[in-house]
């Protein structure tokens, strides 16, 4: 498959890249000497994406498939500058970076429906679908250089009222830089910048 001049393979296991993907990867603010850090790589799309734009990407997710795919991809397109890394959102992060981007799991999904498997980590945003954005939020400032910024995708049933409101709360100004309307919903990317 190929998207924007990037081929890839789509792999088990792992979320298969999709109008929100296309939409970060379309989206993109990095500066060429940016340092950027993608938080649930997936299929590395996105980070493979972002290497062109500048000198070096760390990729993660919590998922070990992804991971592999991801390597696979990023060989594929002989990228030399993408550093893979398993991690719990920052778990497993020691720097900090110019940009940090998160294709979250957003939906809401109710405790009877919940699988624990590896997969459904994609969506699985818990009941309110903000259980691992809110994580997310809360920790990201501590990975964030300053006048960092972060770009974010969820979609409307998980509130992005709240998100834009969480983050200026603590210190950035946000804002909505790519809407989409879906069948009953609208996926969203939010931006995010570091004012204090
Ligand atoms: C919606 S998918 C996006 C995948 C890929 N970035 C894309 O845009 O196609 C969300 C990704 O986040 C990963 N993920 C979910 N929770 C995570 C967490 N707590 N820490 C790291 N990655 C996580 C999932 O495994 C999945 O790969």
């Amino acid at each position: 498959m190929k998207y924007n001049g990037i081929e890839y393979n789509e792999c088990k296991e792992v979320y298969p890249p999709a109008e929100d993907t296309f939409m970060l990867m379309d989206n993109l603010v990095i500066k060429e000497t940016d340092s950027v850090l993608e938080i649930g790589t997936g299929t590395g799309l996105v980070s493979i994406c972002a290497s062109a734009q500048c000198e070096k990407v760390t990729a993660t997710d919590i998922n070990p498939h992804a991971l592999k795919c991801a390597e696979a991809n990023i060989k594929l397109n002989s990228r030399s500058n993408i550093a893979l890394i398993k991690s719990d959102l920052f778990e497993n992060i020691e720097d900090r970076y110019d940009l940090i981007l998160f294709n979250t799991p957003y939906l809401p999904v109710m405790e009877e429906e919940h699988v624990d498997d590896e997969y459904s980590k994609a969506w699985d945003g818990g009941e309110s679908g903000r259980e691992v954005i809110d994580r997310f939020i809360e920790q990201a400032p501590e990975y964030l250089k300053k006048d960092g910024k972060i770009q974010l995708v969820q979609s409307s049933f998980s509130d992005n009222e709240k998100t834009i409101e969480y983050f200026q709360k603590i210190g950035f100004k946000a804002e909505i830089t790519a809407n989409e309307h879906m069948f009953f919903e609208d996926i969203t990317l939010i931006t995010a910048k570091k004012i204090r």
